[in-house]
């Protein structure tokens, strides 16, 4: 079964622990092509045929149906940005522990856009990653599950890094804060490492840790703001204190603290 990745927060088995520091070398096996419908797709067929290794990459200049999230389309220029999928086998990770992994790839992420330049990231929830209120990277991670375990997960990635011109004004690229021109090998081979490093944290049951790390880039915790109720098609104002052990997105309105999934809220 595939299904869009969701929730949540801690535990590991005593057997990963073990292996829970050997590097498992994300992108050793990388599959190029110049041009895909969607690289999320691409390996979602790939691991119905194959039996791809731990760690493969699919990257592509061009995606002609690229997949954003709840059913969104991801568009990006030939060429100029990172679009890749990144196949992980998290049998170690709890189904109810899932949403870890949107954390982790939302941290590699910022970790990357620091590194190349002075901005500072937010992580709007559930996983855009954000510079100064544009959204600089999409995540769409996708989890093939074998009865409550996590068998296969693609965690697609779009990120802008070299597009100067932006679809919308609500969004940025690498090259506009660093003011010059990125390699994308480069901010591949980061990103790659970045990753597995929180992976091998989350392997190591290290999940209180990673999640502190989250809230501190939380976008717009612990400040007023306004939201839309989707269902009611309200508009109400409340505070983000966090998200909980599903990776719902807790907002507190008055003394009340209301749980959000994503189709239910939307940041006004
Ligand atoms: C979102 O913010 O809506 C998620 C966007 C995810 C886009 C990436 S690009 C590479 C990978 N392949 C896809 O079709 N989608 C993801």
């Amino acid at each position: 079964m595939v299904c869009l990745s969701q929730i949540s927060v801690d535990n590991v088995n005593k057997q990963n622990m073990l292996h829970a520091n050997k590097p498992i070398l994300l992108g050793f096996n990388e599959i190029k092509l110049e041009v895909v419908n969607s690289t999320n797709l691409f390996l979602q067929e790939l691991l119905s045929k194959t039996e791809p290794p731990e760690g493969t990459i699919v990257i592509t200049d061009y995606q002609t149906h690229g997949k954003g999230q709840i059913g969104r389309k991801w568009e990006s220029e030939r060429g100029v940005n990172l679009l890749c999928s990144i196949l992980l086998k998290p049998t170690f990770l709890d189904q109810k522990h899932l949403f870890f992994l949107n954390i982790i790839t939302a941290l590699a992420i910022a970790d990357v856009v620091e590194k190349f330049t002075r901005a500072t990231c937010q992580v709007k929830w559930p996983n855009d990653v954000m510079v100064n209120d544009r959204k600089i990277s999409g995540i769409l991670i996708q989890n093939v599950l074998a009865g409550s375990q996590v068998k296969n997960t693609i965690i697609g990635i779009g990120l802008n890094v070299n597009q100067t011109t932006t679809p919308t004004d609500q969004a940025i690229s690498i090259i506009h804060l660093a003011g010059e021109k990125i390699s994308l090998k480069d901010v591949k081979a980061t990103l790659l490492h970045r990753l597995e490093s929180y992976y091998l944290t989350l392997k190591r049951g290290e999940l209180q840790q990673i999640k502190q790390l989250y809230l501190r880039k939380l976008y717009r915790r612990d400040t007023e703001h306004k939201f839309l109720n989707i269902k009611e098609n309200e508009t109400f104002t409340g505070t983000i204190t966090g998200v909980d052990e599903d990776g719902k997105l807790m907002i507190k309105t008055g003394n009340n603290t209301t749980k959000w999934t994503l189709n239910e809220v939307k940041y006004i």
